[in-house]
């Protein structure tokens, strides 16, 4: 665990798998028409990301060893497949919607990227199930409430040509600069990985 002061800088970070730009590009084209409804927020393609454990706010001195964890893995192909179409969560008042990925690449990279972090003390376990997804759109809140607006029109299928394997392109260290217009992620660290085949 760090040894630093409760005062010490601390930065908002998250590891999380990097998509190819066009399939981002395509979601955010898709988004476009079927996460048109005033009540969502669509994820821009240059924040769709796959989250593999959100850090929370380190301390800016424990960056380097979770970059260090980041750039160590084995880089190997990590395939992966999106659902149809987007799922509500939670589904009667949705706060989000997701695309789930099915990866085992994706599930086998988060354990053993989680197991260092936690080894390390730069992580605490989850203590829900890791669930590869893809946040496509946040639900906006009721004016001056905590309560997410009801969705008129929720989002339809992918096109077909979405519903296809395609590669992770990198595993990175992200940092979260929130922002009133939205968050901002910055790379802090990188990895590239490899394509199948
Ligand atoms: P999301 O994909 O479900 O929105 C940066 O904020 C990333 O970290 C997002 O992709 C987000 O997940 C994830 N994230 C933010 N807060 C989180 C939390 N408290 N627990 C787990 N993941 C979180």
């Amino acid at each position: 665990m760090s040894a630093e002061p409760p005062s010490a800088p601390r930065v908002r970070t998250f590891v999380a798998l990097d998509l190819p730009a066009p399939v981002r590009e395509a979601i955010e084209a898709w988004g476009a028409r079927e996460l048109a409804d005033p009540a969502l927020r669509p994820t821009p393609a240059d924040k769709l990301h796959l989250t593999l454990a959100f850090l929370g706010h380190i301390p800016e001195s424990d960056v380097e060893r979770a970059a260090a964890i980041v750039t160590a893995a084995r880089p190997r192909p990590v395939p992966m497949a999106l659902a149809p179409s987007p799922a509500a969560k939670p589904p009667g008042r949705p706060r989000l919607f997701a695309i789930d990925v099915e990866s085992p690449a994706a599930v086998e990279l988060q354990a053993e990227v989680a197991r260092e972090l936690i080894a390390a003390g730069l992580y605490e376990p989850e203590t829900r199930p890791f669930w590869p997804h893809l946040t496509v759109a946040r639900v906006r809140n009721e004016r001056g409430r905590r309560r997410p607006r009801r969705v008129g029109t929720r989002p339809g299928e992918l096109p077909q040509a979405l519903v296809h394997t395609f590669d992770s392109v990198r595993i990175a260290l992200y940092r979260s600069n929130l922002r009133p217009e939205g968050a901002q992620y910055v790379p802090l660290a990188n990895l590239d990985l490899p394509p199948a085949g």
